[in-house]
């Protein structure tokens, strides 16, 4: 992306026309993210605007975010600056490259008990640090689809890394998910408030709850998925258009029946499969101890790392 590009920020400033502008807005679409992310073709059926029109303003919103062809050295050069979050473990953070990335969806499942929502809790924290200490200074976001967000572990958390509790749980904006209609909502939603309130993390945990709840059983299983599928398009979007990291969890039940492979693979196969991202599955392990471990990444070398959950958060084992 030249500089010349980048300082584009509003529609305005691609010189569309007001009438223009006017027809895009009647159909939500008010940001650059969002005509990039259009279908010309819909468009132009809806809004009775030329197809030539709308497919030059289409490309050029690409073109202000960088989405048009790119060498494979822009493309190292740009993942290799991306910022991190840090999980609170240098273990953890060093398999996961650096710590939790923006621009990429992180999926993180286990059982109960594995660590999930506390390493949520932690990320929620830890983004609002500097960079230096390793946030992005910003806000998070954090959707709660099974009631277990507690305001009693931010505090700690946040006076474990030194920050002003109050001004941490400000800076968490929490909504508690009732449906998975409810929850594809709030994601629609968050097109205006990540750049209103300066989002930096958005976290969905768990993001699979009421699908499961919602579709059960096997008769219900392509349905299930299909709905999923549309959730986790919409995630990884606002990852990559919006410039934040998306953290979502995903509980996985142990299957003592299965004997071959991994006993933790959940019901149903692995519904996140398909949509990329990391995938790290936790375990627990003795005492307060979790292992991680990726899955799913030919990038990266097989390996696992060991962390702990304490009463101020996720640290590394003493
Ligand atoms: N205040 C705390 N101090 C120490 N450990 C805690 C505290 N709160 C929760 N934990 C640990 O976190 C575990 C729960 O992890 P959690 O993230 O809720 O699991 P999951 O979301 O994967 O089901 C508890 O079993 C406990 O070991
Ligand atoms: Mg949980």
């Amino acid at each position: 992306m030249s500089e010349q590009e980048k300082k584009i920020k509003s529609l305005e400033e691609l010189g569309i026309s007001s009438t223009i502008l006017k027809k895009l807005q009647e159909v939500g679409i008010t940001t650059i993210e969002a005509l990039a992310a259009a279908n010309p073709y819909e468009l132009s059926q809806n809004l009775a605007i030329p197809l030539p029109t709308l497919q030059k303003l289409v490309a050029q919103a690409r073109a202000a975010l960088g989405l048009g062809f790119k060498t494979a050295l822009e493309l190292k050069k740009e993942r290799a600056s991306l910022p991190k979050i840090t999980t609170g473990s240098r273990n953890l953070d060093s398999l996961l490259g650096g710590g939790v990335e923006v621009k990429t969806v992180t999926e993180f499942f286990g059982e109960f008990g594995s660590g999930k929502t506390q390493l949520c809790h932690q990320l929620a924290v830890n983004v609002q640090l500097p960079p230096e200490k390793g946030g992005l200074g910003k806000k998070a976001v954090y959707i709660d689809t099974e009631g277990t967000f507690r305001w009693e572990r931010i505090e700690a958390m946040a006076r474990g890394v030194g920050l002003e509790p109050d001004k941490v749980m400000e800076n968490i904006f929490y909504v508690r998910a009732i449906n998975s209609d409810h929850q594809m909502a709030v994601v629609e939603e968050l097109k205006d408030l990540i750049p209103k309130e300066n989002i930096g993390l958005v976290v969905v945990d768990s993001v699979t709850g009421h699908f499961r709840a919602e579709y059960p059983g096997r008769e219900n299983l392509a349905a299930r998925q299909q709905k999923l599928n549309r959730h986790l398009h919409q995630l990884i979007s606002l990852a990559e258009l919006y410039n934040v990291a998306v953290v979502v969890t995903n509980q996985v039940m142990a299957r003592p029946d299965v004997f071959y492979g991994d006993p933790t693979m959940p019901i149903g196969g692995h519904v996140l499969h398909h949509a990329p991202g990391i995938r790290v599955q936790l375990k627990k392990s003795r005492g307060n101890r979790r292992i991680a471990r990726i899955v799913d990444a030919p990038h990266l070398p097989e390996s696992e790392a060991v962390f702990v959950i304490t009463d101020v958060g996720i640290r590394d084992p003493e």
